[in-house]
């Protein structure tokens, strides 16, 4: 079990993706529990301040993460009810609903077994911002990757302009501090970084760079790194209502 944490923007998914497609491991993206669930809240026109509502969908939430079905440029699905979701949830707007809606302590509790569920399929890199301190506290790995905010909106500019979106750097800076704060000041499960996890700045360094330096810490901590096979670094993840 690797755990990867660290703030918006800084290349836990692209890192973690490889990381877990070198490793022969299941990748999963917390984030997109939050992203789903701050989209059905979006879609039924919650108040993302009605922690028991949201709570509720939460428990029932129905999501399926795959292998990509398509080329442009995604790390895998996410399927919502039958309906693909991929970019859906990828919108501004979701970014801070996500933020706003995993703020509630119900909501978290309430999607805290699923990201377990997960965790105990095997091998897993789990991705998001409390996965050292709260979903696997006693995962064998665990790294946040740190990046400034200068560079975390640079990168986020650039995956917008390839999927044909423009959004200038200071607006975008100002939404990625605005979700660190919330993120990081949160009453349950504030983002930080484990006391245990190994950190990794990402400035200035390629995706290859700060994928060899997460396998560096791999190998030093963990003895199952030297069976790795070569897989899809995404396999399937579904939660159901049953
Ligand atoms: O990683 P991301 O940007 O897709 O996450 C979207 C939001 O979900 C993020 O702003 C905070 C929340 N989140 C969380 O609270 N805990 C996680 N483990 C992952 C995401």
């Amino acid at each position: 079990m690797v755990a990867i944490d660290g703030p918006a923007g800084a290349g836990k998914s692209t890192v973690g993706a490889e990381v877990a497609r070198r490793l022969g491991a299941l990748y999963f993206d917390t984030g997109v529990v939050y992203r789903t669930l701050a989209l059905v809240a979006s879609e039924q026109g919650i108040d993302p301040a009605d922690a028991e509502r949201l709570a509720g969908i939460a428990r029932t939430l129905s999501l399926r993460v795959a292998p990509p079905s398509v080329d442009d440029g995604r790390l895998y699905d996410v399927w919502l009810d039958g309906r693909d979701v991929t970019w859906a949830i990828r919108s501004s707007e979701i970014d801070r609903l996500a933020s706003q809606v995993s703020a509630h302590p119900s909501v978290r509790q309430a999607l805290l077994k699923l990201q377990r569920d997960v965790a105990r399929q095997g091998r897993v890199i789990m991705a998001g911002r409390d996965i050292g301190t709260v979903v696997m506290p006693d995962a064998p790995v665990k790294v946040w990757l740190q990046a400034s905010l200068e560079e975390r909106a640079r990168r986020r500019q650039r995956e917008l302009a390839r999927r044909g979106l423009t959004q200038s750097l200071e607006e975008i800076r100002r939404e990625l501090a605005d979700r660190d704060r919330r993120d990081a000041t949160r009453a349950v499960a504030p983002m930080r970084p484990a006391a245990d996890a190994v950190i990794i700045e990402t400035d200035g360094r390629s995706i290859e760079e700060v994928v060899e330096a997460v396998l560096a810490v791999v190998r030093d901590r963990c003895e199952c790194a030297r069976h790795g096979a070569d897989s899809s670094g995404v396999a399937s993840v579904a939660t159901s209502k049953d």
